[in-house]
């Protein structure tokens, strides 16, 4: 005899997390911040009374957060991670019956997060270009559907939503459906017409916006993301999370975080600066990819893809491949710049189908 459980949870495969790597070679496969840690955020960690349960409202992170978006404390919500936020808003909104409405490719948690919540997924194919189809996310929309989630950048094909689509889209969009807008790679975006979401806000008060201090902020191993939206959404984002999962190490570590923003953006700068030689070098490699917007790059392989990978991997590059889509790499340390590049260059001679595949996206 078993168990009996929720079948579509059983058949749910886990979280992929991006692949380790052996010492010579660089992990390029989970977008995070190769810079070290800020010495101010080591010294506030060390603060933290780890024999006590954290502030389970977050208190002083809120309200920080707060002033620097220009919001109420009770329009800021903070998560373990906004993937944890992800799943709160959704299960918060949406249940059995239920649709939510996303891009596909995008963020590889989002279908497990629905499944989760008992919803049902609509996937919106891409455009060509990797780029969202969002006259087609908003033709999805029906009566059943709950939540439409927008990534800006998207994860993985680094591509952007103007603010000019953003808000021809919203205009689409009824007003009682929730869209939540991912921004977890914000800080890395330089382009003038990128929607930026806490300008959104006050046209739609049925927009929620996720930002994170894992990429940027280089915070991924303390989980801690937070939100922007109307306090009775982000009130029912709180009934629906594990209480207190927010520690107190990572609240004192994000408020140190702002406390030395200019260095890490600084640091941001220099991932940019780092990104268009990565640009500039895969196209002179021959190689034609989405121009990225967050700390990585989507080269679109289709077929070839777990080839590709494998040779990367080969050359000491782990990135990670969605198979017969396309292999996303990260910006990483300075040296995995040129390793990268050779790399592709080797991928030109060898598998040209590849470089094919990516030029027609
Ligand atoms: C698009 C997107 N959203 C959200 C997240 C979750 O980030 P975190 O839970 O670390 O804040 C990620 C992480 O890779 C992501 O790529």
């Amino acid at each position: 005899m078993v168990v009996t459980l929720r079948p579509e949870i059983a058949a749910l495969p886990p979280y992929r997390q991006g692949r380790m790597a052996s010492d010579d070679a660089f992990k390029l496969s989970s977008n995070e911040n190769p810079n070290p840690t800020h010495p101010a955020i080591l010294a506030a960690i060390a603060e933290s009374n780890l024999n006590r349960y954290p502030d389970g409202a977050a208190t002083a992170l809120r309200a920080r957060l707060a002033e620097r978006a220009g919001v109420s404390i009770d329009e800021v919500h903070v998560g373990a991670g906004s993937a944890s936020i992800l799943y709160q808003l959704v299960q918060a909104a949406a249940g059995a019956g239920d649709e939510v409405v996303y891009p596909w490719r995008s963020f590889e948690a989002y279908p497990g997060i629905v499944t989760v919540s008992g919803a049902t997924s609509v996937r919106v194919p891409n455009l060509a270009g990797g780029l969202h189809d969002l006259d087609g996310m908003a033709a999805a929309i029906t009566d059943r559907t709950r939540v439409v989630i927008v990534c800006s950048p998207n994860n993985p094909t680094s591509t952007l939503v103007t603010a000019a689509q953003f808000s021809a889209f919203m205009a689409k969009v009824p007003q009682t459906v929730l869209v939540i807008l991912d921004e977890a790679y914000f800080e890395f975006v330089t382009d003038p017409h990128a929607v930026n979401g806490l300008r959104e806000l006050e046209n739609h008060p049925n927009l929620v916006v996720l930002r994170t201090f894992s990429k940027a902020f280089g915070l991924a191993g303390l989980r801690v993301g937070w939100a922007v939206g109307a306090s009775y959404i982000l009130d029912a984002a709180r009934s629906a999370a594990i209480p207190l999962a927010v520690t107190e190490p990572a609240q004192l570590a994000a408020l140190a975080a702002l406390e030395v923003e200019a260095d890490l953006l600084a640091g941001v700068d220099d991932l940019i600066a780092r990104r268009g030689r990565v640009v500039a070098g895969l196209a002179e490699a021959g190689w034609s990819i989405p121009d990225p917007h967050g700390n990585f790059v989507w080269f679109a392989t289709g077929d070839e893809s777990t080839a590709v990978a494998a040779m990367f991997e080969d050359d000491g590059i782990v990135g990670r491949v969605f198979a017969d889509d396309g292999i996303r790499v990260s910006i990483g340390e300075e040296g995995s710049v040129e390793r990268l590049l050779s790399s592709a260059a080797r991928v030109v001679g060898t598998l040209p189908r590849a470089v094919e595949n990516a030029r027609l996206g």
